[in-house]
């Protein structure tokens, strides 16, 4: 039984690429939560938002994150706000470890416009609330295990190449 590889981190940070190449690359079984949310519920994450309001949406996620937390060896990629419920990070580090991909205000700058349509919470958002938002979520990532920079000069291979270093030389996986 090995720990499950749970990536975390704000919006624009990368995380369902890097998940992507985590799962081709151990050949581990990739498990996207919002894509979980998106299943179950039958309708995208913008429609949930409109619908029923950003705290159901936070119940939808607890309850993914709890089933989600059950597996073994698996590549678990969350959604931004994961973290901002102290339970989901705990049900996640019961058999994982939680790597957080820390992003700047320059790797949003230069991805903002392109990634605002999925995205309830940004989609109305200039730069500076973006910034806000995220400078609110700082100290809920650093309640995660490892942190590695989102880069627009290395692809999502490199940085799943780097993450499994780093768990490796720290005998996580
Ligand atoms: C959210 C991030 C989104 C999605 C939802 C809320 C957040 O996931 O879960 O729109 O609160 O940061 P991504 O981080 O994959 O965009």
């Amino acid at each position: 039984m090995g720990k499950n590889i749970v990536l975390t981190g704000f919006m624009m940070a990368g995380k369902t690429s890097i998940a992507t190449e985590l799962s081709k690359i151990t050949g581990r079984k990739l498990f996207d939560s919002d894509q979980v949310i998106v299943d179950e519920a039958g309708m995208s994450i913008n429609r949930i938002f409109e619908k029923f309001g950003e705290g159901y949406f936070r119940d939808l996620e607890a309850e993914v994150i709890k089933k989600l937390s059950e597996l073994e060896d698996a590549i678990i990629s969350t959604g931004g706000g994961v973290v901002l419920r102290e339970e989901n990070i705990s049900e996640l580090r019961k058999n994982g470890v939680i790597v957080n991909i820390n992003i700047t205000p320059e790797v949003i700058k230069s991805r903002l416009m392109s990634s605002k349509g999925s995205r309830p919470l940004i989609k109305d958002s200039g730069f500076d609330d973006v910034l806000a938002r995220l400078d609110a979520r700082r100290e809920f990532y650093k309640n995660c295990d490892f942190m590695v920079d989102a880069r627009n000069d290395s692809t999502p291979k490199e940085q799943a190449e780097l993450i499994l270093n780093i768990l490796k030389r720290n005998g996580e996986i």
